[in-house]
């Protein structure tokens, strides 16, 4: 089986049981909340801390092209999505059963104006200079081959542009470390190397004219801007 193959077997298994996957997301459920705290050392407020920072280059009334990718079951952002009725929104995941329920959510509350497409981050389907915003949420640490990642994340970003989002860093929080290490890597959820914060920090900012980057526990968050 290919690297690519595991990790969407594994998220098969977690798009057919998104109750329990969104839940720990949201810090909604009991057993959400358990892994949070358990493996993640993170509370409501933390929880909360980091999705604020993660979506905070999407201003509230954009209305140009953003790129999200990986959607996965879109718990974290179709809420968001339908406080933004002007913007063209484009979804892309690998795995066709987590984007099932982000297009399920998407039709279940009426948001017109995001399209879905599958795909590989490592060779995305679009023209460079495609977005105003591209938006990553816990995706990198999961992704096979990073650097393709961050090159065509960074390719289709229009000149002047938003890279923003977040993913596990490595050396946040020694108990994350220890889950991901002896589960969550070994189950094909996550795929090393990983980044660690100064590493992530000195990346962004040698591709970027300006990036910010900040960690909550295990968790680093940044915003970039495109040079013009
Ligand atoms: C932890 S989930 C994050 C999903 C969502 N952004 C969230 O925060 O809930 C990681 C996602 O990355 C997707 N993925 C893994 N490798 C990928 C690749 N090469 N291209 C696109 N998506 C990929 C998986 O299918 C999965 O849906």
């Amino acid at each position: 089986m290919t690297k690519k193959d595991q990790i969407r077997s594994a998220y098969r298994l977690t798009g057919g049981h998104a109750g329990f996957y969104d839940g720990m997301m949201t810090y909604s459920t009991l057993p959400g909340k358990a892994v949070c705290r358990i493996v993640w050392n993170m509370d409501g407020e933390k929880n909360l801390r980091y999705l604020e920072r993660a979506l905070s280059g999407v201003p509230e009334d954009f209305s140009g092209r953003l790129l999200e990718v990986p959607v996965g079951t879109g718990v974290l952002t179709m809420p968001v999505y339908r406080e933004l009725p002007d913007a063209d929104i484009t979804c892309l995941d690998y795995s066709p059963d987590m984007m099932g329920k982000a297009k399920e959510r998407a039709e279940a509350v009426g948001i017109g104006n995001v399209r879905f497409v599958q795909g590989d981050v490592g060779a995305l389907p679009f023209p460079d200079g495609s977005f105003d915003i591209v938006l990553s949420l816990n995706g990198f640490h999961a992704f096979p081959d990073k650097e393709a990642a961050y090159r065509e994340t960074y390719r289709v970003l229009k000149p002047g542009g938003t890279f923003c989002g977040c993913f596990y860093i490595r050396g946040g929080c020694a108990r994350t470390d220890w889950f991901i290490r002896h589960l969550y890597q070994p189950k094909g959820f996550f795929t090393p190397p990983y980044e660690t914060e100064e590493s992530l920090r000195a990346r962004l900012k040698g591709m970027y004219a300006e990036a910010e980057v900040t960690r909550v526990e295990g968790i680093g968050c940044f915003r970039c801007g495109k040079g013009l």
